[in-house]
């Protein structure tokens, strides 16, 4: 979440005696942010109907009953459609305009990569609702610009629906881009991102600072789907991020099969979060997200997030979600939270009918620091009771380790009110790590590192399964750094 650095600032703004060792925040946060990051409202790159010439085949026979179409709603039967108008101005509809418009045949089953953002953007918006545009197998998009979806039921995909490599890859390459394909797009209801890999080429340009997420979905909107993709460094906060909308009306987003990351790095610099890293040396500030869903009543299924850093997965309230079935690996990069609800914003803390169940999480070559984040406690040290997030339920999650991987606790909640905790497995997990020069220790020492910890003075109304160590008065888990590995298994 792009709110760590902001997190930052409110914590020393509220706990002035301890501000002191907080990490410096970079940026001003005066006050926390009313919704999830979306910092500009970008415009999609559209050309002129003419420049699409070379797409349509003006002199093929019609064939209306192809099914080799790349606009699935062929723009040939939109009588009222913007194409329409701005082939023929205001002018009325003769046979002559019929027939032309008749002969624009689609030329190709699929895009191939002399296409570019502006070239999908366009037949999305010339081909309005129910477009479906089919980028070829192998094909390498370039985009200065992000890939827009206009209107209801748009599709894009690879033609065939391909799940492998063989997947069209779409990739930022401009200096000043970090969105590939935006689709919160207000009324851009049910459209469907699926089959695709989407390269957010932070290797090669560097992280944008204040970039929007590499996938911008969610927003004014109910019922889009993003499947079977894979989508990998992105520049800004967040692989794929589900936005709540104004007034938090995005609903019913289904976010299932994807393979996201790796995702930002962990700093190099900063000794609490300490590189264990090997791609290369990062200033702070360079975290990021797989998924950040803020969209209510959805489904975030069978995803796998590897070498994610801030949150794998981010569930910013999202109430009545499911997230369920997801695998969570932390191979290469340091990763903060596994799975995190610690994030007051933009429901009040809320996070009722939010279900987070039979996930595994996985330290194999590295430390996690928490694995089920649970409560705004855990991230930070906001201690007043109108600060507390509450609801929603864990249950039956799964936490294991590699040799060398492990993680400082599998769940620990903290400054969260009412939630239910059952059955979740940590016995296959090693436990790690030393308090940084960042954490509270001779105020609030953290727990000894363990699978299962709670803040009992801070989580009233809860349900907790057995095993949860509540001795301790705990907050900011994640000042933890890298240390030695101090238990192998748990009995819980
Ligand atoms: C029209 O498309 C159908 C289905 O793809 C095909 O069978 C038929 O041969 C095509 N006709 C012409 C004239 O191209
Ligand atoms: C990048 O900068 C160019 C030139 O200033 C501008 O036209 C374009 O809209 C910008 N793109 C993004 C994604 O901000
Ligand atoms: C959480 O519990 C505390 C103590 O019972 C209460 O004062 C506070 O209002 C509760 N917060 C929420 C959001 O329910
Ligand atoms: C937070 O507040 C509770 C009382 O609400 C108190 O018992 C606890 O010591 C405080 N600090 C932490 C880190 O929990």
């Amino acid at each position: 979440m792009l709110v760590t650095a902001g997190r930052f600032a409110a914590i020393a703004a509220l706990l002035l005696p301890l501000a002191a060792t907080a990490p410096t925040p970079t940026t001003d946060a005066t006050a926390p942010s009313k919704a999830t990051p979306l910092h500009i409202r970008p415009t999609p790159r559209i050309l002129p109907l003419s420049a699409l010439n070379h797409i349509f085949d003006h002199d093929a026979p019609s064939n209306t009953s192809s099914t080799e179409t790349l606009v699935a709603r062929s723009v040939l039967h939109s009588e009222t459609s913007l194409v329409e108008r701005d082939l023929f101005g205001e002018q009325p509809e003769d046979e002559d305009t019929v027939l032309e418009k008749r002969r624009l045949q689609i030329r190709a089953s699929c895009l191939d990569s002399t296409a570019t953002d502006a070239t999908i953007s366009s037949l999305f918006y010339y081909g309005g609702q129910g477009t479906t545009v089919f980028l070829c197998p192998g094909a390498v998009i370039s985009t200065t610009n992000a890939i827009f979806f206009t209107a209801p039921q748009q599709t894009l995909t690879t033609y065939g629906n391909p799940t492998g490599s063989t997947r069209a890859t779409i990739r930022v390459t401009a200096s000043n881009q970090s969105c590939a394909v935006y689709g919160a797009w207000s009324g851009a209801n049910n459209v469907v991102l699926r089959n695709v890999q989407v390269d957010g080429n932070r290797p090669g340009l560097g992280l944008l600072e204040g970039g929007l997420a590499l996938l911008e979905f969610g927003g004014n909107t109910v019922g889009q789907t993003i499947t079977q993709i894979r989508a990998f460094e992105p520049r800004g906060w967040s692989c794929l991020h589900a936005s709540e909308g104004d007034g938090n009306q995005c609903s019913s987003m289904i976010i299932s099969n994807n393979a996201i990351g790796p995702s930002g790095h962990a700093p190099s610099s900063a000794q609490q979060f300490r590189k264990r890293d090997s791609t290369g040396s990062y200033g702070p500030y360079n975290w990021a997200d797989g998924i950040s869903i803020a969209c209510k009543a959805s489904s975030v299924t069978g995803n796998t997030i590897m070498d994610a850093t801030d949150g794998a997965i981010v569930i910013f309230g999202a109430l009545g979600s499911n997230i369920q079935g997801n695998t969570v690996i932390s191979n290469d990069r340091q990763l903060m939270g596994g799975i995190n609800l610690v994030d007051f914003n933009p429901y009040g803390g809320s996070f009722a009918g939010t279900v987070v169940q039979s996930n595994t999480v996985i330290a194999n070559t590295n430390f996690i620091k928490v694995g089920i984040a649970v409560g705004g406690l855990v991230w930070g040290s906001d201690n007043r009771t109108a600060s507390r997030t509450y609801g929603g339920t864990i249950k039956n999650n799964v936490f294991r380790s590699g040799w060398t991987g492990y993680f400082g606790y599998a769940i620990a909640a903290s400054g969260h009110n009412s939630t239910t905790i059952t059955g979740n497995s940590a016995r296959q997990a090693n436990f790690g790590g030393v308090e940084s020069s960042a954490c509270f220790t001779s105020l609030f020492p953290l727990p000894p590192r363990q699978a299962f910890v709670d803040n009992p003075w801070t989580t009233p109304g809860s349900t907790l399964q057995a095993g949860f160590y509540k001795n301790l008065a705990f907050g900011f888990a994640i000042c933890l750094a890298p240390g030695r590995i101090t238990a192998r298994g748990s009995p819980y």
